[in-house]
């Protein structure tokens, strides 16, 4: 298989770029899709390997699954019960498998859901998610690495979130759709996918209110039905386009994104002095020469995203002063700086706070992508390093970022898969 991306840097991104649907919002409507009986069509589906895995689990579940164009993907369980175990294989290569249990829960009173461990960017229990299903009559069981739930006589309930998990957020929602009474989550996620997840279960006859604010009500429905919906684009691959246009002193029109979605993303942007202007037709960036250091700190939405702090700190690597970068999210999202030092960045981590020194030249070198955002810094600051450098296990980055290559190249970029 094809694993290493070659990039040699110091061409400017010029053009314009097409964002793909997100990759977030996609992941989970394909898991709600199975809640209603039925066909339901899926537009602006992204092709990336987190999807196919997602087609594979479906499909081992029982599900049918097919292409209809490029974009566009039908999905419907077939007439009878749909598997009531997913499958551990698949399970441990995508994370967001666990957005099963709910729709799972759905559709099937029983289910058992392969536990995910901990992984690249820190460990991810899945309290949240359980506390929330429990609270509304879930029984719940830990037994031999599978969550083991039955939810025999669910009703609706209230849960407060400890804290806005998105993943716990969806669950929660998906099988409140479907549970009779009224549900309230607390403190709930804000993020534009739960927003988009509302949408989408509210067009299948759900009654879901609140959503982008931390208060969700939930009123349970007997069915759903099935519907054609379109998801929405992705942030985190605009952003990523748009700190990649920064680095390498470029000019993109950034095409087919949400511009409020991008609103954090682009006031750090800014803040570098690199010029960002909405337009009818997307957002334009330009690249400044020199990089002004910025100070992060990582939040749930609509604070600075997590998955935008490796990308983001690639650039501030050849800033002209020292960044400070706070991850709040995740405890293990600095694996990126030994890759990024490799090429000649300066950062030094304490505990939850990276240090970003910013040097005048970053230089090509061999790095490995530790997971799908370290992959996209290393992606950046390639793009913006002298020489060539040679990223390894790039499968992290084909995970979540549709036709990189591709785009990157038709913005004039020197990339290779290899
Ligand atoms: C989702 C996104 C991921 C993004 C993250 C935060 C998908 C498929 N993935 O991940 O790209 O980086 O949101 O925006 O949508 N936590 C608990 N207990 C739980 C659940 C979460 O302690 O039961 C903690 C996690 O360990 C983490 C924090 O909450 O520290 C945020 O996690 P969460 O919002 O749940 O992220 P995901 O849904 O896994």
């Amino acid at each position: 298989m094809k694993d290493r991306l070659i990039i040699t840097g110091g061409n400017p991104l010029q053009g314009k770029v097409r964002i793909s649907g997100a990759k977030n919002a996609g992941l989970v409507l394909m898991a709600a899709s199975i809640l209603a009986a039925g066909e339901t069509i899926l537009d602006n589906v992204p092709h990336i390997q987190d999807v196919d895995v997602m087609i594979e689990l479906l499909n081992d579940l029982g599900v049918h699954t097919q292409w209809n164009d490029d974009k566009s993907l039908s999905i419907c369980p077939t007439s009878g019960p749909i598997k009531k175990e997913t499958s551990y294989e698949l399970s441990k290569r995508l994370r967001a498998s666990n957005l099963l249990l709910g729709s799972m829960l759905g559709q099937v009173s029983e289910t058992r859901i392969s536990m995910p461990g901990g992984c690249d960017i820190g460990s991810r229990p899945m309290d949240l998610h359980l506390k929330g299903l429990q609270a509304m009559g879930v029984e719940i069981d830990i037994e031999h690495g599978y969550i083991y739930a039955r939810a025999k006589k669910a009703k609706g309930a209230r849960v407060y979130l400890d804290f806005p998990s998105v993943g716990a957020t969806e669950n929660i929602m998906m099988m409140a759709a479907k549970t009779p009474g009224i549900t309230i989550i607390e403190n709930a996620a804000k993020e534009p996918e739960i927003v988009d997840l509302a949408n989408f279960l509210n067009s299948m006859g759900a009654k879901i209110r609140g959503t982008g604010t931390d208060l969700i009500k939930i009123e349970g429905v007997e069915e759903l039905n099935p519907v054609r919906y379109a998801i929405i684009p992705d942030r985190i691959e605009a952003g990523t386009y748009m700190v990649a246009a920064s680095i390498t002193a470029g000019e993109l029109l950034v095409e087919n994104i949400i511009p409020t979605h991008l609103y954090p993303i682009i006031a750090k942007l800014q803040e570098t002095g690199t010029y960002v202007e909405e337009t009818d037709q997307g957002i334009l960036v330009r690249g400044s020469k020199t990089i002004k250091h910025v100070d992060i700190k990582t939040l749930p939405y609509p604070g600075y995203p997590t998955d935008m702090q490796s990308p983001m700190m690639a650039l501030l690597a050849l800033s002209d002063g020292s960044s400070m970068v706070v991850e709040n999210v995740f405890e293990n999202r600095f694996q990126i700086v030994d890759e990024l030092n490799r090429m000649g960045a300066n950062i030094k981590v304490e505990g939850h706070t990276a240090i970003i020194n910013g040097v005048k030249n970053l230089c090509g070198a061999c790095v490995k992508a530790t997971d799908l955002r370290a992959g996209a810094a290393l992606v950046i600051a390639a793009l913006g390093a002298q020489g060539t450098t040679e990223i390894e296990n790039a499968y992290h980055i084909f995970r979540g970022y549709e036709d990189i290559a591709v785009k990157l190249s038709q913005l004039g970029a020197r990339v290779e898969i290899s």
